[in-house]
């Protein structure tokens, strides 16, 4: 794949040359409006440096994430600063001060079609570093949802199941999506709807959007349930509840019979008797 080569390009490139690195495994993105988006990155610091004398040990004080700035440096104003508290909540930093630089952004704006650089500064400037590549974010604003079933078929068997699944031309992760049926909402939140073993009412118009923007409403998907096709499973549940109530009609007339023959029977043992004893 194009971006592991990238990767790996990167990797030696950066490795090679300065011994401290970020990589970002993807140095493009794309993300719908109101979509979480999750730009991973990791780095590696350079833990000392010489000043012609000893070696000085490097710790990190400072990583933040800029945008549209090539070197992060100052005044610039970052999207995350360890130094600033005050940033904007969509932008969370789920990295850490040692190896992850990974920045996630949450409902996702127009504003943030940019290029997200992650810097590092040690306690000392020797250990500073920007990767000034950066991932590029492209915000997707007219973009539909689609809905992919898990089925080629559109008429489908009672007792089957199906997964439809709410995509979107951009990839992204986390994806918080609504559900409807016959335009009512569903409670179902994942990409993912599940119909377990279908019957007639699961047939409908399905469409999906992301929770945070209803102007990427799905074209409709509708799904039949055919109650005529019998599947396997009904057939087998069939025969043998047929074979069932068979036995029990058997098996109770058989019973009438006997209680039937035995009520006769002591009758009749009965009218014997007396007749016997009228006899005697
Ligand atoms: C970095 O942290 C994120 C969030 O905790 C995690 O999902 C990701 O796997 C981590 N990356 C690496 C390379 O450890
Ligand atoms: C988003 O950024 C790309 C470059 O990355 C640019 O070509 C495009 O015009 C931008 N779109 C909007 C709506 O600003």
């Amino acid at each position: 794949m194009a971006v592991w080569d990238k990767l790996w390009g990167l990797l030696f490139l950066l490795a090679g040359a300065v011994g401290q690195t970020v990589i970002y495994p993807f140095t493009s993105t794309c993300a719908v409006r109101g979509s979480t988006v999750t730009l991973p990155c990791t780095f590696t610091p350079l833990k000392s440096f010489s000043d012609g004398q000893r070696e000085v040990p490097l710790k990190i004080v400072r990583v933040l994430w800029c945008q549209n700035n090539v070197f992060c440096l100052r005044p610039a104003p970052s999207v995350w600063d360890t130094d600033s508290k005050t940033s904007d909540p969509r932008y969370q930093y789920l990295g850490d001060m040692k190896t992850n630089c990974t920045l996630q952004i949450r409902d996702v704006q127009q504003r943030d079609n940019a290029t997200f650089r992650f810097r590092m500064e040690a306690d000392n400037p020797k250990g500073h570093f920007t990767n000034m590549i950066g991932v590029t974010v492209r915000v997707d604003d007219g973009s539909k949802m689609r809905i992919i079933s898990s089925s080629d078929d559109k008429k489908l068997s009672r007792g089957e199941t199906v997964t439809l699944l709410c995509a979107s031309v951009c990839t992204f992760h986390q994806l918080e999506v609504t559900w409807f049926k016959d335009g009512h909402a569903l409670s179902e939140t994942g990409p993912s709807l599940l119909l377990c073993s279908l019957n007639a009412e699961d047939s409908g118009s399905y469409t999906c959007a992301l929770k945070t923007n209803m102007e990427t409403v799905s074209e409709p998907y509708s799904l039949q349930v055919e109650a005529g096709n019998l599947d396997k499973l009904t057939v087998v549940r069939l025969v043998l509840f047929s074979a069932h109530m068979l036995l029990i009609v058997t098996v109770a007339s058989i019973i009438i019979k006997r209680t039937c023959c035995l009520q006769v029977r002591s009758r009749l043992a009965e009218e014997t008797r007396e007749t016997a004893s009228r006899r005697h």
